[in-house]
Formats: C-alpha cells, structure tokens, sequence
C-alpha cells in the first residue's frame, strides 16, 4: 500500500471519529504529560478552583475564610498555617500536604481527616483532582 492511501485511511478515520472524540481520547494524556505546576494542568485547576474560593483564599495577602489561604500549601503541615483555627481533628492529623495527600483529601476529605471541618463532599473526578493541585502549586498560571 502507497503511503498517500495510508495516510486517506488515517484522514477518514480522523473525519469518522469526529474532533470530539479525537479530543476526548487524547486528553488524559496531555493531562498526565503535563508536570504539577505547569501551565496546562494549572490553567483548567484554576477554572476548577472556583469551588474552593468560596472557602479558600489563595494569595500572599489573602485572609482566611471559611478555610485557610492555600498560598504555599504544598509542603505544609496540615492544620498549621498561624491565625486560622483549625478543627481539633486538623490539628492532631499527621500530614503533610503534597501531591500525594492532597489527592486522598480532595477525593474525600471526611475520610482522610475524619471529624474536619471543611465541609466538601469530595471531587469524583482523579483529572479534577490532579489539575487543583497543579494549580495549588503554581496559583498563577
Ligand atoms: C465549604 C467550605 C470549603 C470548601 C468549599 C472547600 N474547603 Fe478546604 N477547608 C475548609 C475548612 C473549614 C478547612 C479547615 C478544616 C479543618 O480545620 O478541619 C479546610 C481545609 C483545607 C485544606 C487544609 C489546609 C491546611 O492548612 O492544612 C486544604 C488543602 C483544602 N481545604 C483545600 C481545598 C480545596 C482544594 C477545595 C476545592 C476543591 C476546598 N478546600 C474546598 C473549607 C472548605
């Protein structure tokens, strides 16, 4: 076979498939190729992050809300940032937050820290997950 026909057969599957699906297949894998902190991932984590700004400030100059500022939460002691008064559950727990911990927290704080006072369900979602926590390390993408 010549390759101009391979390269018909690829075309028509590209125009069969659609540039929807094209997309669907393709985006985890950008997801995962993109490192923690890097543009991609932290750009849609910002989109995402609008449901924890209701709760969450995360700037220098950010006060407290409802929750803590998240500026620099990335290597911080759960439950330590000075003049936000955590739950005694936060307190006791024996975390640091990095890529790893904030996942659990994320799918399921309740679970992770029982007896928090952060009342959020969780996020179902391991690519939601994966781009707040893009976007926690690198808040302005
Ligand atoms: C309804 C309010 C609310 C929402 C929405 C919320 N949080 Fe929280 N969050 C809190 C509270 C309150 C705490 C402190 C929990 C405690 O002391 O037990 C907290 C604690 C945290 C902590 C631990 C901070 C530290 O200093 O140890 C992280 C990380 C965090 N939230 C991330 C998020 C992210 C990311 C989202 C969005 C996906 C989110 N939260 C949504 C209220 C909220």
């Amino acid at each position: 076979m010549s390759r101009h026909s391979l390269l018909l057969i690829a075309l028509t599957a590209g125009a069969l498939l659609g540039p929807a699906s094209v997309c669907t297949a393709q985006a985890p894998a950008v997801v995962t190729a993109t490192p923690l902190g890097a543009g991609g991932g932290a750009v849609r984590g910002k989109r995402l992050f609008i449901r924890c700004s209701a709760c969450h400030g995360i700037s220098d100059s950010a006060v407290a809300r409802i929750g803590p500022n998240l500026q620099g939460v990335i290597g911080r002691k759960a439950g330590t940032l000075p003049g936000y008064r955590y739950s005694s559950a936060m307190q006791a727990a024996e975390i640091v937050w990095d890529e790893a911990t904030l996942d659990r927290w994320l799918a399921d704080p309740a679970a992770l820290v029982p007896g928090t006072a952060m009342a959020f369900a969780g996020l179902g979602s391991a690519d939601d997950r994966r781009a707040i926590i893009a976007y926690l390390a690198n808040p302005q993408p």
